[in-house]
Order: structure tokens, then sequence, then C-alpha cells
């Protein structure tokens, strides 16, 4: 019996997370957010309407589920605060149903003028992150300088430390990046105005999660970012900053792992990544264009137009393992539709020591010397949007998806044919006990 799922992402982010656990959390008790913060932007589609959540689990839309922050999400009252009203505005109404861990740790305006002045100093080599303080912010916590949520209960203290930080923090702005510094009075009050309007929600999320579990309460454990991202398993240092693969649930929870019953990792069928870094089956080509424009291929945090390319099953591979998978779930088979060809890296040849190899290489160089092997599908011209059932899938589009499952070893559970909720195919059934 399945009583608690992980969904996280298993390639660079933006593997259509949101849309997954919006359908999984119908029947669920919690849904918690476990790392990351607002650089996230998971997008959930009903009936048209479309909500964009960064920071808020994808659970929303149903009333009778608690959301949760652990302590791991590093959080920015502003654009908490920002988010609850603009769901408030669309008669979303989560403030008595949302809980922040009292051990969650803040992100300031410093944090943000930081990341932003480092991003421009390093124009070259930059990361391209989200620019919303999320590397400086982790960096505080790993420091022990960070400023947590309750912190905040006893204002002299959180003044005191508040000082400490915005000194350190304007003297690198000032002095190393000639950059505005931040005014600490106004943080101050700012943060107090926000706290009170939140502090109602603050709990201790490790004690409730261990006992709901006892209770086989269901519990759906949202990732953000994807595994590629991760900070010790992703392609550093092109990374964010927080483990956004399987060890990030128990860190940023405080459960054990005996207690995860299930793991669905998401990937699309095919890759895309914002900001700089590897990116091995990246294409430049008419199907670029069609993955950006069929695909809606757009950032939903930043906007920026994502880069694109075919699915890199060494990759997924190596994901699939760190992860330990119970299923995968694949998205966004509909964008496919309509191409002559499609291709699929299945090995590496590394262009210096004309080696093939079945592996992710192990340090940054050999990123730059590798160049995909590929096997090469037939396409379809059916339209799959929309399919519920596998059978009515395309002949080449079975064969394609019972390929990867065959390379990869691990069982094909979910396919999304459509950025609507009910746009999905249930493979594994035990799944369905959550809708
Ligand atoms: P997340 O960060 O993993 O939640 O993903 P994003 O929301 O950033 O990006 C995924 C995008 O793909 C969103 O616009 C979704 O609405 C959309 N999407 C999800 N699944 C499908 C699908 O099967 N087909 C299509 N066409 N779009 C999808
Ligand atoms: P979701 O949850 C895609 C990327 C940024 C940048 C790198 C570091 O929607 O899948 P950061 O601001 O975190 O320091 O940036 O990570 N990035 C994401 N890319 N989806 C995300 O989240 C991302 N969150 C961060 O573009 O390359
Ligand atoms: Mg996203």
């Amino acid at each position: 019996m399945i009583n608690n799922i992980v969904i996280l992402g298993i390639q660079w982010g933006d593997e259509g997370k949101g849309k997954i656990v919006d359908l999984l959390s119908k029947k669920s008790d919690f849904v918690v957010r476990y790392q990351g913060g607002n650089n996230a932007g998971h997008t959930l589609l009903v009936k048209k309407k479309k909500i964009i959540l960064h920071l808020i689990p994808s659970c929303v839309l149903h009333k009778n589920v608690t959301a949760i922050l652990g302590n791991n999400v590093v959080v920015s009252l502003k654009a908490l605060l920002k988010e609850i009203n603009h769901l408030k505005e669309r008669n979303i109404f989560v403030q008595k149903r949302l809980i922040l861990s009292n051990s969650l740790s803040l992100i300031f305006k410093y944090h943000i003028s930081i990341d932003q002045a480092r991003e421009d100093e390093n124009r070259k080599s930059s990361i391209g992150t989200t620019n919303k303080g999320i590397g400086p912010a982790y960096e505080d916590k790993i420091a022990r300088r960070a400023i947590r949520i309750s912190d905040l209960y006893n204002k002299s203290y959180f003044k005191k430390i508040l000082k400490k930080n915005v000194e350190y923090y304007n003297f690198q702005l000032l002095n190393f990046y000639h950059k505005k510094v931040v005014s600490y009075k106004k943080i101050f009050s700012e943060t107090i105005f926000q706290f009170n309007q939140i502090k109602h929600m603050i709990g201790d999320v490790s004690s409730l999660l261990n006992s709901e579990m006892k209770n086989k309460s269901k519990i759906i454990f949202e990732g953000a970012q994807g595994s590629l991202l991760d900070i010790d398993h992703g392609t550093y240092p092109y990374v964010s900053s927080s483990n956004s693969s399987i060890g990030g649930v128990c860190t940023g929870t405080g459960i054990g792992i005996k207690n995860i019953d299930y793991v669905l990792g998401v990937s699309k069928f095919y890759s895309t990544r914002v900001g700089n870094g590897p990116f091995p089956t990246e294409l430049s080509d008419k199907n670029n264009d069609h993955f950006s424009f069929i695909g809606k291929e757009f950032g939903a945090t930043t906007g920026r137009k994502r880069r694109t390319g075919w699915l890199d099953l060494v990759i997924l591979k190596r994901m699939i393992n760190i992860n330990s998978l119970s299923g995968l779930c694949l998205t966004k088979l509909d964008v496919l539709d309509g191409l002559k060809e499609i291709k699929v890296c299945i090995q590496y040849f590394n262009k210096i020591t004309h080696q093939k190899f079945d592996n992710y290489p192990l340090n940054k160089q050999d990123w730059k010397n590798i160049i995909p092997i590929y096997k090469i599908f037939k396409g379809w011209k059916e339209k799959t949007r929309g399919i519920k059932n596998f059978d009515q899938l395309p002949k080449n589009a079975k064969r394609y998806i019972n390929f990867i499952q065959k390379f990869t070893h691990v069982s094909i559970d979910l396919i999304s044919t459509g950025p609507e909720r009910d746009e999905t195919i249930f493979i594994n059934h035990n799944l369905k006990n959550f809708i």
C-alpha cells in the first residue's frame, strides 16, 4: 500500500512536477516542499485556468489538503505573502492550511543583491541564476549565520543578528561589488510587519509528519528544481544550492528514509535547461524551434527561453539510480507529435580519447569533450494530446516509450499527454488511489 509519494524532477527542472503533484494530491492529507525557494515555478492548468506557484506547494486547488514548507526551504517572506495574496485574488485561501517549519531559513534583500551582484560580476562564467537570493541564503545556513523564521519571535535577538548580517553583506556589496548597500532599519521593520501576518503558520513539521506517517496519512513530498541541479549530484557548479534529489526529502523535513513508500521521478520526453552549464544533447536547429514553440519552453519564474535538446538516457539512468526511483513519469509526449524522427542519447563519445562510454562525466572538463551517440526512432503524425489510454497511442510512440523502459530498467508508471490535469495515462494503477 502506498501512503506517501516523493515527486521529484530528474532533469534540469521544469519537468512538469507541478502538474503531477496537483494530479496526485487530490486525496492527500499533506503536500510538503522540502528544498529550494521561489526560484521554482510550478505550473498547474485545470480547465484552462493557469496557476504558477513558486513557494507554496502545488496542492492549493484541493481545499482539504494542508501545504507544508519544510526546514530546508529558503523563504522570502515578501515573496510568500505576494503568493498568498495572489492566490487570494483568485479565491484560493491558504492561510489556514499552510504550515511553515520553525527552522526554515529566511531570504532577505541582501541575499538578492549579492546574487545579482555576483551574476553581473561573472557575466562570462555566470550560473544564470534566477536572482532570487537562493545561493547566498543557503551559504548563510551552512556558515551558521542564517536567520531562521523562529528567530523572529524575539525581536531584540532578531535585531542583533540582522544587524550583524547586514554589516557583513553591505561590506561586500560596497567594497567588492561597488553596488548599493541595503538598509538594516528598512529590512527590520518590513520583516516584523510580514512576520506578524504569517507567524500563526509556524509549526514543528518533523513531529507532525512523523506522527501523521504512523497514522498512515497520505503525504506527497514535492521536489523543486531537478536532480541535475542538485548541489552534490548535479552538473556542478552549474546547479542550484540545495539537494533536489532524494536525500533532500529526509534532511529537508525531518523524516527517516524507511518511511518513504514510493519515489516518482519526472522527466520530459525530451530535455530542457534554463541557465548555463553542460547540456550534451542541446539543439540549435529547427527541432529547437519546435520544442520551444510547441512545448512553450519559456521559464515559469524568469520568463527566459529554455534551452532544448533530445532526451539523454545516460543522464537519466544515473539519476534513476541516485534517486532509487520506484517509477518514472514521462511528460510532454504530445510535444513530439509531428516530428519526422526522434533521437535519444544512449552513449557518449569522447572527442579527445575517441572512446565511447556509458556513464556521466566525472569532472567539469569532460563535459566539454563529449558528443552524444543517438538511437533514432521514427516519429508519428497522429495527435497524442489528451490520450488517456496507452493502447491508443501511435505505434511509433509506443516503440519509443518501450525502448526507454527497457533501456533504463525502471517502470514507466505515468505518461503526461498534455498540460491539463486529466491529460494523463496511468500505467501503474496503484497511483490511482491518490486521485
Ligand atoms: P515544473 O517546474 O516541473 O513544475 O514544470 P513547469 O511548470 O516549470 O514547466 C512545465 C510546463 O509544461 C508547464 O507549462 C506545464 O503546464 C506544461 N506541461 C506539463 N505536462 C505537459 C504535457 O504533458 N504536455 C504539454 N504540452 N505541456 C505540459
Ligand atoms: P523548478 O522547480 C529550472 C536553475 C537556474 C540556474 C540554476 C541556479 O521550476 O523546476 P538559483 O536561482 O537556484 O541559484 O539558480 O538553477 N533553476 C531552475 N531551472 N527550474 C527550476 O525550478 C529552477 N530553479 C533554479 O536557472 O541555472
Ligand atoms: Mg518550473
